[in-house]
């Protein structure tokens, strides 16, 4: 995932503190959203720390940052979970604010997103 330059998304998009820095404003918003809440309740401080560590290797190394993603592949971490297409749409949403908070915009915010729509199929199995 290079432009003609040969750049990474993963540089685009600020490297390692940026990712990290959409992470940290995505994951509270999906958590505390009315119909995406449920699937992270219960579970303790540490395996909500492990989780937001799970995206971000996956990202930086999805993206083309120097990572190796140790995870589940993504139907496997999603099996069960019933995540619905609704599921899906109102996680977009949140993505696409968060793009807008990091004035992530052109190339980079349709690179991104066409990168997350290739994992729907995935991830969305209710
Ligand atoms: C509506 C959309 C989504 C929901 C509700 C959701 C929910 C979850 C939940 C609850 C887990 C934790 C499972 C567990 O260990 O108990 C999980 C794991 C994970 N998800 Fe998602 N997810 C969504 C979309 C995505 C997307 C788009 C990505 C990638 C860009 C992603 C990447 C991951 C990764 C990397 C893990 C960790 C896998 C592991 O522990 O090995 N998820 N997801």
């Amino acid at each position: 995932m290079t432009n003609q330059t040969g750049t990474s998304l993963y540089s685009r998009l600020g490297g390692y503190d940026g990712l990290a820095a959409a992470v940290d404003e995505l994951l509270p918003r999906l958590q505390g959203d009315p119909q995406l809440g449920v699937y992270w309740r219960g579970q303790n401080d540490h395996t909500k720390k492990r989780g937001r560590q799970m995206l971000l290797d996956f990202l930086v190394s999805a993206l083309g940052g120097p990572a190796i993603y140790h995870g589940q592949d993504m139907r496997t971490a999603h099996q069960g979970l019933r995540i619905s297409n609704s599921d899906w749409t109102v996680m977009e949403g949140h993505v696409l604010a968060v793009l807008d908070k990091f004035g992530i915009q052109g190339r980079e915010r349709e690179e991104f997103l066409g990168a997350a729509a290739s994992l729907k199929s995935d991830i969305v199995q209710a």
